[in-house]
């Protein structure tokens, strides 16, 4: 993916900045281009004769050059890349990313710039840990910035911990898997979908709910795959600890009715919907209004049935591609086959909860697409690759119904 890409290289002081040698190394030897951005304290840990000698370009620093006045245009070097990749990336300067500063050269092309961007962070543990940066790293991902996360290990401080720059060639790696994913075809531009996610809760009094053990990280991916492929995706979340894919509007909600409004609201702009969310089929009649005591005796709470989402959806769905998930731990393939047909799903993805590294929580997935022309299953793979896989059956699909 890398041959003939420009590369800018933004290098802050960290004291990792010795490995953005090699980087710049591995990267030309790639076919990159390499332009390197330096902030005035990487001076102080990798000189820019090293860096100029092994990108074969002048090294930029300043705003101008004071010896003839000539300007480092921050909104040219912007366009010129492919990709802005900054590493290291430091706290300091992550959180001026995340506030928007831009008091040096680095920091303005980073905000002219049009391209994908990464930073490859470093710093001590503790620094990496602080509440502070992980809330800046979350904002920057929020904003579509991808973080090449530092690995464990020894620190230049002597301590051991979660900080240390990612090694040259895992960035390398990183990159071009964020070149390939930028440059994937906008098949799905002018589209629009809605996908739910997440676990409901569902109170019982203003502490207790019922709830389930969804993470949303199928439902996430999915959402994140639709707007790489150009949709425009509105994202109905129950909860979750994840944060917002890329381009991906997202609305919150927490009980099943909530999602059920906030689902039919988006799906009349729609065309078409992914039903991923872990919904509760029973919400307690009564909601206390206070804390319930506890008694001596048994206590019993009533519940009535939820609303079913999906299912009002196919009603309403005319013309419109809807997607459906089902999460067995038996008869698989009958439930899901008569899923396809009360909820009027063009298809849907079955994962059992008897295959192992599927289902909740975990990073992988194994799915069976079931359609009303058979069935396809698909091995073990990251969430993020069946996210694809959907999404391309998606594609071929909405392309027969327009
Ligand atoms: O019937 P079951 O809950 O197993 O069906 C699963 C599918 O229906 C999933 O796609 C899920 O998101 C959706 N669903 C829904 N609203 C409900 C229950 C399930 O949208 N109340």
């Amino acid at each position: 993916m890398l041959h003939g890409k420009h590369i800018l290289l933004g290098i802050t002081g960290s004291i990792a900045a010795y490995k953005a040698a090699t980087l710049c190394r591995l990267l030309i030897k790639e076919g990159a281009d390499v332009q390197v951005v330096m902030t005035p304290l990487a001076k102080q840990f990798i000189t820019p004769l090293t860096m100029a000698t092994l990108s074969k370009r002048p090294i930029l620093v300043e705003f101008f050059d004071p010896e003839n006045g000539a300007w480092n245009s921050h909104v040219s070097l912007g366009e010129w890349a492919d990709l802005y990749l900054i590493a290291p990336a430091t706290a300091n300067t992550l959180a001026k990313m995340a506030c928007g500063i831009a008091d040096n050269l680095l920091l303005t092309t980073y905000l002219s710039a049009r391209c994908p961007v990464a930073v490859a962070a470093a710093m001590d543990l503790d620094m990496y840990a602080h509440t502070a940066t992980q809330e800046n790293l979350d904002t920057l991902r929020r904003r579509g910035v991808e973080v090449i996360e530092p690995d464990e290990g020894e620190l230049a401080s002597g301590l051991s911990g979660k900080g240390r720059m990612a090694e040259p060639e895992a960035i390398v790696r990183a990159i071009d898997g964020i070149l390939a994913r930028s440059e994937k075809k906008k098949n799905l531009s002018g589209k629009h979908f809605l996908v739910t996610a997440g676990a409901t809760i569902e109170a019982i009094d203003p502490v207790r709910f019922i709830s389930n053990h969804s993470s949303g990280k199928m439902g996430y991916a999915l959402a994140g795959e639709l707007a790489a492929r150009g949709a425009e995706v509105t994202l109905v979340s129950g909860r979750t600890a994840l944060p917002t894919p890329a381009g991906v509007r997202r609305v919150d909600v927490l009980s099943a009715e909530e999602m059920y409004r906030a689902a039919l609201e988006a799906f009349d702009h729609a065309d078409g919907a992914v039903m991923c969310a872990a919904v509760a089929d029973y919400t307690p009649e009564e909601v206390a209004d206070c804390k319930i005591k506890k008694g001596d005796g048994e206590l019993t709470i009533r519940l009535r049935r939820t609303k079913d989402i999906a299912a009002e959806l196919g009603t309403r769905k005319g013309n419109r591609l809807l997607v459906g998930f089902a999460l067995e731990t038996h008869d698989e393939e009958a439930n899901a086959q008569s899923k396809l047909e009360k909820k009027h799903f063009d298809f849907v993805v079955l994962n059992s909860l008897r295959d192992a590294g599927a289902g909740f929580r975990g990073d992988t997935n194994k799915v069976t697409f079931i359609d009303h022309a058979g069935h396809e299953s698909l091995p073990l793979m990251p969430k993020s690759e069946v996210a694809a896989r959907i999404v391309d059956k998606i594609e071929s699909m909405i392309d027969k119904k327009s």
